[in-house]
């Protein structure tokens, strides 16, 4: 064979893969879907892109499968660049078997999922399958085993993201669940482990897909998916975007970028957030907004575990995870879920060498035989247990309260947080007045008057509502003027940019799960 053939005969393979299946791209288009290729090119920069596995071939046989062998698979693999960096990606394609994954296709996502691994750069995941492929049998099982496998390796190495933007059922859900992120297309996907059918033949109950396992379900319920986007694109815009503030992998930084905000900025509107009467609530994002560069705040599990606010901004262009409980929900108390979604992203920041700011006003733990016989005890350790555990920069604003077992759990000195601030409105104690008057006075307070009780409850808010106690001890670093906090936190941010904190050996802790 003449070269020029061995060229052609290539060219003729890649426009057999390009030209594929009409039909079934307009099918996927009808579903209100894009195919994995366009997928990937709104992903990516521009012409970026680098394909490979393009020839591979299903080696399967039976059941007429070995009738049809299309060039590439069910899945689309390689690298691109977004924004300058490299990513590595695949994306399952519904028109071929359904994205449906047998042997072939899990040999492809393994291997990009090595190469993500060996460079150390992210990894981004486009599910859109039917799942194991039924022809294939335990080979199919078997392929979605060595992809959790590689999950689990890789968390804590690279930053893992999932967008589900199909059907994503059963064991396969395991995959997405296992990575830092998810994300879900409102409407055109769905998340389950058993889909409605079988579940109303097993317990009776009926349920539409979407109930069951679209976006806003798995969103504001379960807590699975951590961000909704409307479609294709504003998904992969969202990735983009995210991408911006993580490291390639855990031995780098988060790229840096320089601020239009200025270090030093005060925002006199700090001043006033706070209400004066401490029963009143605030708005935790707005706090975060005024303190954060430009504003720029990025919330993770927005609809999920409103009493604690979580996501990423900067600070002088240097990527911050900021954790705060929000006083407009449940009163910002902590609850079982409030506790795992927190715990959760401090160990993703910890994991990735991003510095973690907490703002805390705690009133306590959620009280309720629910939250007790829920494992309060068990979920309410793992945030503590995220936060004694981590090494990257730790430092707590205390804007209001905090109470009790909660102000330990909230990044306190005690978990070796490197700087604690307090604001002027801080109430740091035990519990709150009303509470511990009554236990301390109790047998004064036995058949007095009201204005008893009240003069009580006055004094013990003289003594312990303001965060002189704790500053007196050590346990507090700076009472700061609440405009001061940005450059506060600039500044100590910058000291400890060099802190080194080697955690004793061992093979890993025992996290309460
Ligand atoms: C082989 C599959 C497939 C599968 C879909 N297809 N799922 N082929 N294995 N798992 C094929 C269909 O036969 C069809 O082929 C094409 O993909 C498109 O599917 P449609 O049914 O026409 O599309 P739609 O109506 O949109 O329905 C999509 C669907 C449905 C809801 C995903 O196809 C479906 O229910 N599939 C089976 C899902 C399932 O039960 N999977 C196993 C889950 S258990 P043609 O040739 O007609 O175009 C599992 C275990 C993992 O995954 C365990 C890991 C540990």
């Amino acid at each position: 064979m003449s070269t020029d053939d061995r060229i052609r005969r290539l060219e003729s393979l890649r426009a057999e893969n390009s030209a594929a299946h009409e039909r079934a791209i307009d099918r996927q288009h009808e579903r209100g879907k894009h195919t994995a290729r366009e997928r990937i090119d709104m992903l990516v920069d521009k012409g970026s892109f680098q394909e490979i596995d393009t020839l591979v071939r299903h080696q399967a046989t039976g059941f007429g499968i070995e009738e049809h062998r299309p060039l590439g698979d069910a899945v689309i693999t390689g690298w691109g660049i977004v924004d300058g960096r490299k990513i590595f990606v695949f994306a399952e394609d519904f028109t071929v078997f359904g994205g449906s994954l047998g042997q072939v296709v899990a040999d492809k996502i393994t291997k990009v999922m090595d190469l993500a691994f060996e460079v150390g750069a992210p990894l981004i995941g486009l599910k859109d399958s039917g799942g194991a492929r039924i022809q294939e049998g335990v080979v199919s099982l078997d392929g979605y085993g060595r992809i959790f496998e590689r999950n689990v390796r890789a968390s804590g190495v690279i930053p893992q993201i999932s967008v589900i933007m199909g059907p994503c059922a059963g064991g396969a859900v395991y995959s997405p669940a296992l990575t830092d992120f998810v994300y879900q297309v409102e409407e055109t996907s769905h998340l389950f482990i058993t889909g409605p059918d079988v579940i109303k033949t097993v317990t009776g109950e009926d349920v539409s897909f979407e109930e069951l396992g679209g976006a806003h379900s798995h969103a504001s319920v379960s807590g699975v998916t951590h961000f909704v986007a409307a479609d294709d694109r504003a998904a992969m815009e969202e990735i983009r975007y995210i991408l911006s503030f993580l490291p390639a992998n855990n031995l780098e930084a988060a790229p840096y970028f320089t601020p239009d905000d200025k270090a030093d900025r005060m925002d006199e509107e700090l001043t006033s957030i706070i209400p004066d009467n401490s029963n009143q609530p605030y708005d935790m994002h707005h706090l975060i907004e005024l303190v954060v560069d430009d504003a720029e705040f990025y919330e993770v599990h927005k609809h999920y575990a409103q009493n604690i606010v979580v996501g990423l901004a900067r600070l002088d262009g240097h990527a911050v995870g900021i954790v705060g409980n929000q006083p407009a929900a449940l009163a910002g108390t902590l609850d079982i879920n409030a506790s795992v979604k927190a715990a959760r992203f401090v160990r993703f920041c910890d994991s990735f060498n991003i510095p973690l700011i907490t703002f805390v006003d705690v009133p306590g733990f959620l009280p309720g035989v629910d939250q007790e016989h829920g494992g309060i005890i068990r979920h309410g350790a793992k945030l503590l247990y995220a936060y004694a555990e981590a090494t990257v920069p730790k430092i707590t604003v205390i804007t209001r309260k905090a109470y009790g077992g909660a102000y330990v759990v909230m990044n306190s000195r005690s978990l070796r947080a490197d700087l604690v601030y307090a604001w002027p409105s801080a109430e740091i104690a035990v519990m709150g007045a009303p509470g511990a008057v009554s236990i301390i006075h109790r047998r004064e307070l036995a058949g007095a008057g009201d204005g008893a009780k009240d003069r009580l409850i006055d004094e013990y808010e003289t003594t312990f509502n303001n965060p002189y106690l704790a500053a007196e001890s050590g346990l507090v670093d700076e009472v700061i003027l609440p405009r001061e906090t940005r450059p506060r936190l600039i500044r100590a941010l910058e000291m400890l940019r060099t802190k080194r904190e080697s955690p004793p050996a061992k093979k890993h802790g025992n996290i309460p799960l």
